[in-house]
């Protein structure tokens, strides 16, 4: 299946997207938290991996996707905060994981890891850490669905998000092919939503601004407005 086959996942079409982080969700009631966001018009969930190896932190794994899989039609972007996609990428596509993310910095080879991938029949995403230049993807950025820029460092949510990534952003927006998304994540709110996507950005991850507000559903519309307008 090449990349515009999938209806799920229009990359030709450069629409807004904000992507719930299930992170900052009350897993005490996961089914209607995603129910929530996804009936607010949500179409890609945002699942955070962490392996307490790459990142100083753990969160959730397989098992956790394949229960939400049945109960969603959203897209499930899984951003692998992991040393090893290579050794646990497999999994996550099993689980019904729809793209898998991984960190450019777990290897000095890129390439193995996006052939590895791709023979899965999985979307592939590549991820950056602040500091990380875009020079460090070049060998792979013309095979790639996604790059995830990162502003705040991976591992924990409910930082602030760190300006200097812009720069890079709009590096890579003059980049990217019109079938490439460019997401960020870590930190975005109604305020840095503007400048995020004034850099060039199309597929935001919001956790605490979405599930850490009383009512996720409208905390998510407020912010694909702001995002909609800061497009104009
Ligand atoms: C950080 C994660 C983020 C995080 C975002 O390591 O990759 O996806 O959940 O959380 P907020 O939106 O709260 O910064
Ligand atoms: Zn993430």
């Amino acid at each position: 299946m090449t990349p515009t086959e999938n209806p799920t996942w229009p990359l030709a079409e450069k629409k807004l997207r904000i992507a719930p982080s299930l992170l900052a969700a009350d897993f005490a009631h996961l089914a209607d938290q995603i129910a929530a966001v996804e009936a607010a018009g949500a179409e890609v969930l945002h699942l955070d991996i962490m392996d307490g190896h790459f990142v100083p932190n753990l969160s959730f794994g397989v098992p956790v996707v394949e229960k939400i899989r049945p109960v969603t039609k959203m897209f499930l972007d899984a951003h692998l905060m992991i040393t090893d996609p290579l050794k646990y990428a497999e999994p996550f596509v099993k689980a019904g994981s729809d793209l898998i993310t991984f960190h450019s910095e777990t290897t000095d080879d890129l390439r193995p890891v996006v052939d590895h991938l791709r023979k899965l029949g999985t979307r592939v995403g590549v991820s950056l850490n602040p500091t990380t230049p875009v020079g460090s993807i070049e060998p792979i950025l013309a095979d790639v669905d996604l790059v995830l820029v990162m502003s705040v460092w991976p591992g924990f949510g409910g930082q602030l998000f760190i300006d200097s990534v812009l720069p890079k952003c709009r590096q890579l927006r003059d980049r990217l092919r019109p079938d490439q998304r460019l997401q960020i994540d870590g930190g975005l709110a109604p305020d840095t939503i503007i400048r995020a996507v004034q850099a060039g950005c199309d597929t935001i991850v919001a956790g605490s601004a979405i599930f850490g507000q009383p009512d996720p559903a409208t905390a998510y519309a407020e912010l694909h407005k702001l995002g909609l307008e800061a497009r104009k």
